[in-house]
């Protein structure tokens, strides 16, 4: 980037942003590379989203984040579109070129992959089918890295199954539908089990799922993270699973942007995670 002397200025849109994680865990990566940096949270309401965005490249920022509501947004106003933003229909990564061009990229699939094979580096996309639980904006990502790691057998299964069918025409053949009253009898063979639903996260619901058909050498992953160790997580790893948090796929989704803001490129690691969680 030489000869763009913008600031090194980014942040997270979303509405409301006020929980976001990452302002924490951006300053801590501003202070142990010594980059003189900010990250802002902004809160930015759906009908204004276009208006801040095209403003934001001539007020200096080189990029955002970008979280609920806004993701599809932001794939629409990109002049420029990463093949993984358009597979998974959806940008949670604006980078701003030096003339104010807007680029979307989707780093979730990117964060779902690194922190699986962070915490299970044993697995890999051959081992067997998978298993997704929801069929929302982050099941689509999920199921993105999935395919891309070479898993050949996906079973979808979902609340609303009209969401998980569209879903699976979406993705293809290696995709198999189970209903929602089935999801415990999905996990026999299975090599991974991936939560994306909301439920046993703090203040929803409970995840009610039988784990009696579940392997020991299956590998369980909770896109949830607030609590750290689920009910879900707690009970795979009381059978033998090797389990793995949901909170590394936040911290691993924010890399590419910094590597693509501020040209270096950031590690997770135990620092990161306890700053994120103090
Ligand atoms: P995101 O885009 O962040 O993944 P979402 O689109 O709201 O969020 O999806 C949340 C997921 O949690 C969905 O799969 C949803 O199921 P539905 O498609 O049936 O709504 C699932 N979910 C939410 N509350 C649930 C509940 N009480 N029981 C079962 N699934 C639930």
């Amino acid at each position: 980037m030489s000869g763009d002397h913008r600031p090194f200025m980014a942040g997270v849109m979303g509405w409301p942003i006020a929980h976001s994680k990452s302002p924490i865990l951006f300053d801590h990566w501003f202070r142990t590379l010594s980059v003189s940096g900010r990250y802002v949270p902004l809160a930015v309401a759906p009908d204004d989203f276009d208006l801040v965005v095209r403003a934001l490249p001539k007020a200096g920022f080189r990029g955002v984040n970008v979280t609920v509501p806004h993701k599809q947004a932001a794939l629409r106003i990109a002049d420029g579109r990463s093949a993984a933003a358009e597979a998974i229909g959806a940008s949670n990564t604006l980078v701003f070129g030096p003339d104010g061009a807007i680029f979307a990229d989707n780093t979730d699939a990117y964060g779902f992959i690194e922190n699986l094979r962070a915490g299970a580096p044993s697995w890999a996309g051959a081992d067997g089918p998978a298993v997704v639980l929801g069929a929302g904006g982050a099941a689509q990502a999920v199921i993105h890295a999935l395919l891309g790691a070479g898993v050949v057998e996906v079973r979808l299964t979902n609340r609303t199954r009209d969401r998980a069918e569209a879903l699976a025409d979406r993705f293809g053949p290696c995709m198999q539908v189970v209903d929602w009253s089935d999801r415990g009898k999905a996990l026999e063979s299975a090599a991974l089990l991936v939560n994306t639903t909301v439920l046993g996260m703090t203040g929803k619901p409970p995840l009610e799922l039988a784990l009696d058909a579940l392997s020991p050498k299956a590998v369980v992953n909770d896109i949830v993270y607030a609590p750290l160790e689920t009910p879900l997580l707690a009970a795979a790893r009381e059978r033998g699973a090797t389990v793995v948090d949901g909170l590394g796929m936040l911290l691993h989704q924010a890399r590419p942007g910094f590597r693509a803001w501020f040209g270096r490129d950031p590690v997770v690691d135990d620092a990161l995670r306890h700053a994120c969680l103090a």
